[in-house]
């Protein structure tokens, strides 16, 4: 037997017992006569303890182990003389009276402790070795308590699980297919799936009522924070619902996850919000509620004062940042740089200091009277002691720098609490998103989501003003995860393609099987879909979803430890009938 507790497991009621540990060596410290070796499992840290007037043969032995080499111990669970609080075990150690080695280890290349030594790309090129560490280990176990809790609730009432095939038609929309290429067919491709949105929406024809899959998805897009390239999707799709349906039954289902996983009870109605109003208070479609600060239109106050940038702007807009007023030149200076960076966007920054004492000063003094400019901070929803910032530009451009402003004060100011959970639902979303640059519409969400019924006959006439049966669920300004009611009717669904520039033969060869499907008695359904990673990033409270993904990919994509992509044989290249171009 390797063991007859684990690492994690003895406290001071097991003293005087005698135990068989199993683990790798952390840490071998020598004081004295003494050495002292932490030795380290899954479940936790407990101190072997080693002593030279006792046992000197076996003390030689213990000072020779290596950091990670894999041991056996045997030994009485003593009580210690220095107890340790940190440590769950830390009010006893065991003195070893027998040592096995069982593995050897070569020197890790970072320490395995909470605070590394190691930088991202050696932790990620031995993550097997990262995973060992506390911190990670501890958020996948979270990951996994989280895949439990959805299963047993969404079980609960009444969900199935089916699994869809990963090798699918590519079809456009959307992110960029990751594609695969078939032997067995002369130049055609499987492209893996960016979600299983059209496999769902048969099963809801196929009479299955209550779905979900705890689902791999695949997108070759940009990567950020909080995008991998392959990621995990907690899918649902019920038949028989309407919008509401949806909010109570999903909502259920994070009040149980946060009950379940971080003990909070979230005892009251989510709040939510129009899209609209998110874009114009937040500047963003997934608000952080956390705090305050919300974006206040002031473009009728400011123009008509010979200030020409303001005079010329289609849409002034302002926050106000408590307690600033005070603010040194090199601060705004600063902050007018931040404002111009690509990822923000604005040209420049107006600022206006609301004193303690009343008065205002200003960037633009020149143009305005003290009156107007307390006028202007007022309408910001500042008071005294604020420091009021202004952007200007095309409305919805710099509602979307300001929401990244705002959000990069909140930061500044600590008002974005990782203890603090703030769940909304953003609702009624367009339907539509217009491009300037190809001149066509887009489905916000996808093609198949339905338009309000109110708003059916505005499809004619003014798509881009049709909102959607579409809702996102937010988390401390991180969309979590999203859906809408369907379009079961193929009529419909014909004219949403048409809207969204589809032939009627590219229609049928990207969907026809769906708008097959939809003339077999299609049931009225809708579903949504949660990003996992995000989820459990979000309760874990870390800053990527890196670090609660067991094998993550970096951020070119690339699998460092395993070494993916690669090349492939010229053999299979062959066997593919596929030949590789120099690099354009
Ligand atoms: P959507 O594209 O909004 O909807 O995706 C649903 C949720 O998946 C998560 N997510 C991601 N997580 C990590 N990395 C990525 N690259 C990534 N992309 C998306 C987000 C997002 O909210 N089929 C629809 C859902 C539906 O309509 O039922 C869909 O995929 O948390």
């Amino acid at each position: 037997m390797y063991r007859t507790h684990d690492c994690g497991q003895l406290r001071i009621a097991d003293v005087d017992k005698t135990v068989t540990l199993s683990g790798w060596v952390q840490r071998v410290r020598n004081l004295g006569g003494m050495t002292f070796v932490d030795l380290r499992d899954r479940y936790g840290i407990t101190q072997l303890v080693f002593n030279m007037e006792t046992n000197a043969e076996l003390c030689e032995r213990a000072r020779k182990l290596g950091r990670e080499f894999v041991i056996q111990a045997i030994g009485t669970v003593t009580e210690r003389t220095s107890k340790n609080k940190d440590l769950p075990t830390g009010d006893i150690e065991i003195t070893v009276n027998q040592l096995n080695i069982l593995n050897k280890s070569d020197v890790p290349p970072f320490t395995i402790e909470d605070n590394t030594d190691g930088g991202e790309d050696l932790l990620m090129k031995y993550r097997y070795l990262d995973i060992r560490r506390k911190p990670i280990i501890s958020g996948l176990l979270m990951r996994h308590k989280m895949s439990l809790e959805v299963r047993k609730y969404l079980d609960a009432q009444g969900f199935m699980e089916v699994e869809t095939p990963v090798l699918i038609n590519s079809s456009p929309e959307g992110a960029r297919d990751y594609v695969v290429p078939s032997r067995l067919h002369h130049g055609e491709f499987y492209a893996l799936p960016q979600s299983p949105q059209q496999y769902k929406q048969l099963l809801m024809v196929a009479g299955v009522d209550k779905y979900y899959q705890i689902a791999k998805c695949f997108r070759d897009e940009d990567l950020r924070a909080d995008r991998q390239p392959e990621f995990t999707q907690i899918d649902c799709e019920m038949s028989f619902v309407e919008q509401e349906d949806i909010l109570q039954i999903f909502e259920g289902l994070a009040k149980h996850l946060f009950k379940e996983v971080k003990g909070i009870d979230m005892n009251y109605q989510f709040p939510r919000m129009v899209w609209q109003d998110a874009m114009e208070q937040y500047g963003s479609d997934k608000p952080d509620i956390r705090f305050g600060m919300k974006i206040h239109d002031v473009t009728a106050e400011v123009k008509g004062h010979g200030f020409k940038v303001f005079d010329d702007a289609e849409y002034v807009c302002a926050i106000a940042v408590g307690g600033c007023a005070n603010y040194s030149r090199k601060q705004t200076d600063e902050l007018t740089e931040w404002v111009k960076r690509p990822q923000v966007g604005a040209k420049g920054l107006v600022f206006i200091k609301y004193n303690e004492d009343g008065t205002v000063k200003s960037s633009v003094d020149k143009f305005y009277t003290p009156e107007q400019l307390t006028e202007i901070a007022k309408k910001a929803g500042a008071g005294t002691g604020d420091l009021v910032l202004i952007l200007c530009g095309k409305k919805m451009p710099i509602l979307n720098a300001m929401g990244t402003l705002r959000i990069e004060m909140g930061n500044r100011l600590g008002l974005r609490d990782k203890n603090i959970f703030a769940p909304l639902w953003v609702i009624d979303f367009p339907l539509f998103e217009w491009d300037d640059e190809t001149q066509r519409f887009y489905a916000m969400h996808h093609p198949f989501t339905s338009p309000k019924k109110e708003d059916i006959a505005l499809l004619d006439t003014d798509p881009g003003k049709v909102r959607a049966n579409a809702y996102d669920l937010v988390i401390n300004g991180t969309e979590v995860g999203g859906g809408s009611i369907r379009i079961h009717d193929s009529q419909l669904q014909v004219k949403m393609f048409n809207l969204l520039g589809f032939t009627q033969e590219r229609a049928q060869s990207n969907f026809g099987c769906l708008i097959n499907a939809f003339k077999f008695g299609a049931p009225p359904h809708g579903g949504l879909a949660f990003g996992l990673d995000r989820w459990v990033a979000i309760m874990y409270g870390c800053d990527s979803i890196k670090d609660v993904i067991a094998f993550p990919k970096n951020n070119a994509a690339r699998d460092i430890m395993m070494g993916a992509p690669s090349l492939i044989a010229p053999e299979q290249l062959d066997e593919l009938s596929l030949a590789i171009t120099p690099e354009k």
